[in-house]
């Protein structure tokens, strides 16, 4: 019993996905920082739905930050709140001032990308290790956001 941790997992593999979890986190953070960019900057015809959308789409975000971070803190470490921690971690590349629908969109595919990649490789990892508490909520997010992807690709014609 003494390779578990409070909660019945694996100490190392915990290590691992707590630390899977924090390049997440990173990757959430910078795309919130980039949704909300979308947002503000936002012009052109499709500025009344894409400015609500991306509304929407940063709470969204902003809830899923809170609970990758709590899980990480449920797994026995620390989730990083810095932002040197995120720039240097994080693989979705920071936008900048992105005015045209189309091009935020683009971008934004791109962001989900990376995160459903991730994701699929910290659910592979916990599914082994039996934490269905990680399993479960990535396989919340990829059900969730593969269907932004086809909601937003339809959105630019793709
Ligand atoms: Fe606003």
């Amino acid at each position: 019993m003494e390779n578990l941790n409070r909660i019945g997992l694996d100490i190392k593999v915990s290590k691992k996905l707590a630390n899977d979890l924090n390049e997440l986190l990173a990757d959430y953070s910078t795309f919130y920082q980039n949704v909300r960019g979308y947002h503000w900057n936002i012009k052109g015809e499709d500025f009344f739905v894409l400015h609500t959308k991306f509304e929407e789409l940063y709470d969204d975000l902003v809830v899923k930050i809170d609970d990758i971070a709590e899980r990480i803190l449920t797994l026995g470490y620390s989730p990083n709140h810095r932002y040197t921690d995120y720039a240097k971690q994080s693989k979705v590349k920071e936008s900048s001032e992105v005015s045209s629908g189309k091009k935020a969109v683009e971008e934004l595919l791109e962001a989900f990308q990376v995160i459903l990649l991730k994701q699929r490789e910290i659910l592979e990892e916990a599914s082994e290790a039996g934490d269905e508490g990680t399993s479960a909520l990535m396989s919340d997010y990829i059900r969730e956001q593969e269907k932004l992807v086809w909601m937003y690709s339809a959105h630019v014609n793709k």
